[in-house]
């Protein structure tokens, strides 16, 4: 009920009479000049279905001494239908006399209320605002959350506020964890609109505490507890649509699938991760948009598992800048640690996505720097950068600023420094995922660019010492570089690519070596002396 109309009925219960129009009510009745007309009733709420935009009206009745409520359409407090609320339990003095003004009195209330427009979708809004269980503006409701999580608070902000300070703040891990799900808040926000939805896997042993980090990030913004009825821990669906449904109308709220490997036998999680990645743009929401499997969404999800999935994927390009993996962290202290966390979040959730939401409208003109600033730092850590390793860094600097701003603003303390180094080792071995031998190959034409006089050159020695290989302008395959099979390794090593064989088979594949033997990654030289030799795209002076 609304703060407005819970008002009335205390009130109401407190003795108080209250007057619509030439109507009185009271805890004995509903009054017409003094005439008794029926047992109390009145209309709590007017709310506006966000499917069919249909109003309906809670309706509060006294029946045997106890306070009810029922919801119903508008023609049911027509007069000709009015006195069928008596299936209720409402009693009506003079059903042939009362009709007409007890629709009457009913009109008076229906205008007076303002409407709660009831929503599906959650998280930031048309209109900026971030909406849980009830958006509430100026202090009133005004509208309510009409779907199957539970986002309702419950415990104390301060309690979870306190604990988290003391349970999780003193671990960098768990708090990367929680920083992921302000993150979250932000990712869906309109600041940020450039971005999308992500999956984030925590993958790790049992017992690492996987579970517990799942449960602290997700009780930023609902109940946690996997066994619970509108868990923010979901459980797979079976088929893409219906996964779908899950996760539409999500901006910035983030849900978990905890141990997915033990669940995820339906859709397989690849189409799962394509499912949470190929969210629309945020568009605005028809009725028909509502209605669809497909609703939008922009969020993070964050899922729980023993094996990395990339183990029984094919490296696919795609999945690897729409997930995240973050292996092998250690995320609780002790079992006991993990029991005090589960139980603190547990019995206190709820609350801090507003909270934050606060935090990043108040920030928002600032917020763009604070987004640079994050960015630029975690990037110029990186072992490689393309487009999709920047995209990914782009991403991940949004924990950096959910972890600003809860500094600033919170004054918690974090150690933002090795939030940062964990951050900057997950995406460095996110990279490996990726197509890294086109930037491994990139990275080692640039180099080779920029130290041409230190190669032999069409047979002329190198201009300075030491001297890494030759360059060779060919007819045919443009300029080939030549190097042995040490100097390539330490090249490699010294750029810090990945495993040398490994990309030397990659580059195989995309026809960027010569072989003089097709079933070999080397050339083999003279005297079987193995040989690298790189087709690259460059111009010799
Ligand atoms: N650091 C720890 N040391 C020892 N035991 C722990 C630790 N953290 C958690 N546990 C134990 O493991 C149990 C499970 O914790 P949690 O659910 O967070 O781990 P998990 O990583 O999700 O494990 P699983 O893969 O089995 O689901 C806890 O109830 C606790 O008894
Ligand atoms: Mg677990």
């Amino acid at each position: 009920m609304n703060q407005l109309n819970n008002n009335i009925l205390t009130d109401l219960k407190a003795g108080k009479e209250f007057s619509f129009g030439g109507f009185l009510l009271t805890k004995d009745g509903v009054f017409y000049q003094n005439d008794r007309l029926s047992s109390s009733f009145f209309i709590s709420q007017k709310s506006k279905d966000p499917v069919t935009q249909e109003l309906t009206y809670t309706l509060c009745y006294l029946f045997e001494g106890e306070w009810q409520d029922v919801i119903r359409g508008a023609t049911d407090f027509q007069a000709s239908r009015i006195t069928s609320l008596v299936s209720l339990g409402i009693d009506f003095e003079n059903v042939a006399k009362v009709n007409v003004l007890l629709a009457a009195y009913v009109m008076q209330q229906r205008k007076k209320i303002s409407t709660s427009h009831d929503y599906n979708n959650l998280g930031w809004n048309d209109k900026n605002q971030y909406q849980t269980n009830q958006l509430i503006i100026d202090d009133k409701v005004v509208g309510r959350y009409q779907g199957d999580l539970d986002l309702e608070p419950v415990g104390k902000w301060a309690d979870w506020q306190e604990g988290v300070q003391k349970l999780v703040l003193p671990h960098s891990n768990l708090t990367l964890v929680l920083m992921m799900a302000f993150a979250t808040v932000l990712c869906g926000s309109p600041y940020v609109a450039d971005l999308n939805s992500l999956v984030l896997e925590l993958v790790g042993d049992s017992s690492s505490g996987k579970t517990t980090a799942l449960e602290v990030a997700l009780s930023v913004f609902g109940n946690p507890d996997s066994t619970a009825h509108g868990s923010l821990v979901r459980t797979f669906a079976s088929t893409k649509n219906s996964m779908m449904k899950r996760l539409g109308g999500l901006f910035g709220v983030m849900v978990g699938f905890d141990d997915v490997g033990a669940h995820a036998d339906g859709l397989s999680y690849t189409d799962f991760i394509y499912t949470v990645g190929n969210n629309r743009e945020k568009d605005r929401l028809t009725s028909d948009a509502t209605l669809q499997s497909g609703l939008p969404h922009r969020t993070w999800v964050i899922t729980t598992g023993e094996e990395a999935i990339s183990d029984n994927l094919q490296a696919r390009g795609g999945i690897y800048v729409r997930l995240i993996e973050v292996n092998d962290l250690q995320y609780t202290k002790s079992a006991n640690h993990s029991e005090e966390v589960k139980e603190l979040v547990e019995n206190n959730y709820g609350f801090a996505a507003s909270k934050f939401a606060d935090l990043v409208l108040e920030q928002q003109s600032g917020l763009g720097e604070l987004k640079t600033v994050n960015y630029d730092a975690l990037v110029s850590r990186l072992d490689y950068r393309d487009n999709k390793v920047e995209r990914l860094a782009k991403q991940l600097s949004l924990v950096l600023v959910a972890t600003d701003l809860v500094i600033d603003k919170w004054h918690w303390q974090i150690d933002k420094s090795s939030l940062t180094e964990v951050l900057t080792k997950v995406i460095n071995e996110q990279a490996k995922n990726l197509d890294y031998s086109g930037f491994a190959y990139s990275k080692l034409v640039n180099f080779i660019r920029a130290n041409a006089a230190h190669f032999d050159t069409n047979g002329a020695p190198s201009r300075l010492a030491p001297s890494h290989g030759s360059l060779d302008v060919t007819t045919s395959d443009g300029t080939v570089v030549t190097m042995s099979k040490s100097d390539f390794n330490d090249l490699v090593n010294e750029l810090k690519l990945p495993n040398a064989k490994t990309l030397l088979k990659s580059w195989k594949k995309a026809g960027l070596t010569l072989l003089n033997e097709p079933d070999r990654v080397y050339w083999r030289g003279k005297n079987k002396q193995p040989l690298v030799k790189l087709k690259v795209d460059l111009e010799l002076d």
